[in-house]
């Protein structure tokens, strides 16, 4: 099994991943967290930001910030700050960390992958809930917790998950869950849907209520993005669903555009997943496919996949854009039309506004001297709320003559 421990933040385990392969079309996926982690300590961030407990740094802790919306919003929540953090880094006589592209996707993805296990482990189940889910969902008529149970009983005894891990057990049931269906409908039982905390409160039962005295804690795994989208292919979800218009079947739910549903815990999208997984049978069936199981880590990996790919996810609107360019003041110094004067440069000719990690990425480096320009001109330093600065940026490349320059 693929998994490297890494350095301890809060006492969280982190897993690795490659590097940052993609920066345009496709949306980009967190590769190489550590690639962030080490530009954090490199570019400085650490000597006023803590991700840990450690509370008494100058700037926020940024893992007690909520970085709310996208990648993007990630990148423009530093760009917000960026004159406040410079005042900061002249007094400590750090001069501002200029970034490449790759390197701010690197960044920000250490800081949202971050995120993204906290949410997991965040949300430890309680067992407590969990026993009177496993009574109300009516587990315990067909199965038992304890090693000596009774072998007339319907389905298998559950006593050995104290070892695998939450999204195993969830792995564990949704490869079971037709032969389970049918034993539902012999019984004449609704089959369960899972609401909320409801799934992690099961498995913090599952896991502890069978506790053998040498039970180890197990730790999630978090899966590999990546790897999830090479499954996605190959476990053939793709035939049926489509990632943002590409691949799958007319009617069957797009993957791309599930926010709401998949960018949450990994217990609550394994949910998801089992109740719809009848459903999902049956279409399998029609389709004369065999029904998906998962071995290893691959649910996990498939997980992952799934909420970077919507985390990520949120195009910009060029119209909206185009508002706010004039709105926070860019028009004042910036044209977008070749030959127009500008007193900065122009963007229509930029070389460096190809993808929009791009964008933001040069403006954050060139914020330095924005800045006092800005304030020459009596204008405000622009500020973005989520979702902004993916319009702002859309518009941007949008004008460029230059899409897709210099991306490497
Ligand atoms: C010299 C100190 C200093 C350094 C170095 C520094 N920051 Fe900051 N940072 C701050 C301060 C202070 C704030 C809060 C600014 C404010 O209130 O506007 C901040 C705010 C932020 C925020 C916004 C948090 C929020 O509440 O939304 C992010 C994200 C951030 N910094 C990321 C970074 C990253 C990434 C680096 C490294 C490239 C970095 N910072 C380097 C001092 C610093
Ligand atoms: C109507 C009887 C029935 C009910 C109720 C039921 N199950 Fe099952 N369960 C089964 C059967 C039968 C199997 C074995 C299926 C197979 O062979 O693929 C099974 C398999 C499983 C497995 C996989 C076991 C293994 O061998 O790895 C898990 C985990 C599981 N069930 C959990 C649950 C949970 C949690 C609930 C309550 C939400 C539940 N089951 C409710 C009948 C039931
Ligand atoms: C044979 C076609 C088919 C295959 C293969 C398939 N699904 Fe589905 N999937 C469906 C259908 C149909 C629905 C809608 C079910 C419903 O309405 O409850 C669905 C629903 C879902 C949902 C809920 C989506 C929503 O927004 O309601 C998720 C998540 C999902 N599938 C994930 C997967 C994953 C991951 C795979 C591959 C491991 C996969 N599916 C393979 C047909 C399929
Ligand atoms: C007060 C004038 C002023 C305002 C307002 C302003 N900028 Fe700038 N901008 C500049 C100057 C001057 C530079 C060149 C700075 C340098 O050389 O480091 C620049 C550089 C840039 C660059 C780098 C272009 C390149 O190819 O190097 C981008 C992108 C950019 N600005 C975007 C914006 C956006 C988006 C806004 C609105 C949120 C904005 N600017 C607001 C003056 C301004």
């Amino acid at each position: 099994m693929k998994k490297l421990l890494l350095p301890v933040f809060c006492g969280v385990t982190l897993v690795v991943f490659g590097a940052w392969t993609i920066l345009q079309d496709l949306p980009p996926l967190p590769e190489d967290p550590m690639a962030g982690a080490r530009l954090f300590q490199q570019k400085g961030c650490v000597q006023c930001h803590s991700i840990d407990s450690d509370d008494s740094k100058i700037g926020p802790n940024l893992a007690r910030v909520h970085l709310k919306g996208s990648l993007l919003d990630l990148a423009g929540a530093m760009w917000n700050h960026a004159p406040v953090m410079q005042l900061y880094m002249a007094d400590l006589r750090i001069s501002p960390p200029s970034l490449t592209a790759h390197e701010m996707a690197n960044l920000t993805a250490f800081l949202s992958a971050y995120q993204y296990y906290l949410k997991q482990l965040g949300k430890p189940g309680d067992p407590e809930r969990g026993k009177q889910v496993f009574q109300s969902k009516n587990c315990g008529l067909c199965h038992s917790l304890s090693p000596d149970a009774d072998p007339a009983e319907i389905g298998p005894n559950l006593h050995g998950y104290s070892k695998l891990s939450p999204i195993q057990i969830a792995q564990a049931m949704w490869n079971h869950e037709p032969a389970m269906a049918q034993e539902f409908v012999r019984l004449g039982l609704p089959l369960p849907t899972f609401e909320g905390d409801e799934m992690a409160d099961l498995i913090a039962y599952l896991q502890r209520a069978a506790v053998p005295a040498d039970a180890e804690p197990v730790y999630v795994e978090p899966g590999s993005p990546n790897q999830g989208r090479a499954l996605f292919e190959q476990k053939g979800c793709v035939t049926c669903h489509a990632i943002r218009g590409e691949g799958g079947t007319p009617g069957i739910p797009d993957l791309g555009h599930r926010r709401t549903e998949l960018v949450r815990s990994v217990t609550e999208v394994a949910a998801f997943m089992w109740d719809h997984g009848v459903a999902m049978q049956d279409k399998m069936r029609e389709f004369k496919v065999q029904p998906v199981r998962f071995e290893g880590n691959e649910m996990a990996d498939i997980i992952a996949y799934l909420y970077f790919i919507n985390y990520f996810d949120q195009p910009g609107d060029g119209e909206r854009g185009k508002k706010l360019f004039s709105e926070k003041h860019c028009i004042q110094c910036h044209s977008i039309t070749p030959g127009e004067p500008s007193i900065g440069p122009d963007l229509s000719r930029s070389t460096q506004v190809g993808s929009p990690i791009e964008v933001i990425t040069v403006m954050w480096n060139h914020a330095k001297k924005m800045e006092p320009a800005m304030t020459a001109r009596g204008i405000p330093w622009p500020r973005f709320e989520i979702g902004e600065m993916a319009d702002l940026v859309e518009f941007i490349r949008a004008h460029s003559d230059n899409p897709g320059v210099g991306t490497k």
